[in-house]
């Protein structure tokens, strides 16, 4: 691995990692699970999942990584023959959330310009869908067509511009770097919005809303799901990122201990956007005369839809529109930069390619084939599909998959246990194997088998059954099979034995 990729220290992988944790999942994602799930009471199942599956997890994917000091695939694979297979599977899991990750970025771009005019007049949401998406009515927008909508696709491919210029710094140039820029901006500009969400009148019915515990759902298990849920997307657990991050670190480096500051700054990031996002919901609710739960809207109905509508009726709306949107940006593009990086360090251990031909070669074409499905006519559909599936299966799935294959020969467990020990402050012993090899097989495969199973009775929301099977399962299908075929491609010469000759 030469120079330019590796962290020049601690600090810079901290921020790396923090970057890529504090995302859009913070911002949009967390405030409404939460609120869904019991509000206040949803902080226990949220602990819980913290604290049995996410730091866990968290320490056990470091520990590979920095263990194997590979991408995702050479990294299972110098952990054991088969399973390299999981890292391939992470590695398109990785590039099919980078594909429309991205577009959700490009949309907050556009929306910076849109708030200093408030472009979006008295409906926000038909706005969103008709002049700005042009989503073609009903079920034409089932087809996947190719028809280009500008005002998405020029913010894309400057998004796709700047990442991949990131990526061709490199780690320490390029992430690390960003990172330590946009995370302290996005944290200040993060409490200005609070602030001033904070003293909206209103502000106190969102907060009641949010936090006001609703005991009874912890009696009911799809909430334990969503926490576990929120837990692994938020931490960026499962895409194989913190394999790829950790794999670029000094041998010597306290891996736990910037575990436990990823973890806990991400749910303090999490806890802030959610006091900001419900005391703002709260002013709207008391503008328009009514309650709270009426005007609580989720993922992109929230950023872009109900937002605009608080900005168009608050004093000072504009300047306030434009830090929001900021801010969505900052947060998206270092977590974008984090999955892309999975992607390209792969293709660069299998075929021995340089930095710069997977950031050109795999990192254009990531660019293109997200610059053909998603700014068109039909994207936001495509979009929707395969977010579901990639994050109900997907991720869980290779959670699964990974626990699984640790959990087998308890050995390794201890491997790795034992590898964590030997660089970290922070021990790991009996009650961390507990819950990597027991705890966590046992809920994940929980909410895998009932994802299936509700996947398959319900069909996914609205969408008609055919273009669930077709971009959902096939998608899902497909990435296995791909992932079949690149374990059994062999690696260039001499890459998997590098590490056992103790390179
Ligand atoms: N952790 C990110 C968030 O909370 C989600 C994410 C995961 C984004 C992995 C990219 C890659 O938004
Ligand atoms: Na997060």
């Amino acid at each position: 691995m030469s120079e330019r990729q590796q962290f020049k220290g601690r600090r810079a992988f901290i921020f790396a990692a923090i970057g890529s944790a504090v995302g859009l999942g913070n911002i949009w994602r967390f405030p409404y699970v939460a609120y869904e799930g019991g509000g206040g009471a949803f902080i226990v199942p949220y602990l819980v999942a913290l604290m049995t599956a996410g730091i866990p997890l968290l320490f056990m994917y470091y520990a590979i990584g920095h263990k194997f000091r590979g991408s995702a695939p050479l990294s299972w694979r110098r952990l054991g023959g088969g399973a390299e297979s999981i890292g391939w599977w992470q590695v398109g899991i990785s590039f099919v959330i980078a594909v429309y990750y991205a577009v959700i970025i490009a949309w907050a771009v556009r929306y910076i310009g849109f708030s200093a005019t408030e472009a979006w007049g008295e409906e926000p949401g038909a706005f969103l869908i008709g002049q700005f998406l042009q989503q073609a009515e009903g079920d034409a927008g089932f087809d996947v067509g190719l028809t280009l909508v500008p005002g998405v696709a020029i913010p894309l491919a400057l998004i796709w511009v700047f990442a991949l210029l990131v990526h061709w710094r490199g780690i320490q140039g390029g992430i690390a770097r960003i990172s330590m820029i946009f995370i302290p901006l996005l944290v200040a500009i993060f409490l200005v919005l609070v602030v001033r969400a904070l003293t909206l009148p209103g502000a106190i019915d969102g907060l009641d809303a949010l936090f006001t515990p609703d005991w009874s759902a912890l009696t009911d298990a799809d909430v334990w799901v969503a926490a576990y849920g929120q837990i692994f997307f938020s931490l960026s657990i499962g895409f194989g990122i913190m394999i790829t991050y950790a794999a670029h670190l000094k041998q010597k480096t306290n891996l736990t201990g910037s575990g436990l500051t990823v973890a806990f700054s991400n749910s303090g990031f999490e806890l802030l956007a959610g006091i900001g996002v419900f005391a703002t919901l709260g002013f709207m609710a008391q503008a328009a005369g009514v309650g709270v739960s009426e005007v609580a809207d989720s993922g992109i109905g929230l950023a872009f839809i109900a937002f605009p509508t608080i900005i168009s009726t608050m004093p000072g709306g504009a300047f306030f529109g434009v830090l929001f949107f900021t801010a969505l940006v900052l947060a998206g593009i270092t977590s974008l930069v984090s999955i892309v990086e999975v992607v390209l360090t792969a293709i660069e251990d299998k075929f021995g390619l340089s930095r710069n031909a997977s950031v050109f070669g795999v990192g254009g074409v990531m660019a293109i084939v997200s610059l053909l499905l998603f700014p068109t006519t039909t994207g936001l559909n495509l979009l929707d599909v395969l977010d579901a599936f990639a994050n109900n299966f997907g991720i869980v799935g290779a959670g699964l998959a990974s626990v699984i294959t640790l959990a087998w020969g308890l050995r390794r467990l201890g491997m790795l246990g034992d590898h964590l020990n030997e660089v970290s402050s922070f021990k790991v012993g009996l009650l961390w194997k507990l819950m990597v090899g027991l705890v966590t097989p046992l809920i994940l495969g929980f909410m895998f088998v009932s994802q299936v199973i509700s996947r398959i009775q319900d069909g996914y929301g609205e969408m008609p059954s055919g273009y669930v099977a077709l971009y959902g399962w096939g998608s899902a299908i497909g990435l296995l099979v791909i992932a079949a075929i690149m374990t059994v491609i062999p690696w260039r010469k001499g890459v998997v034995a590098a590490h056992d000759a103790g390179q």
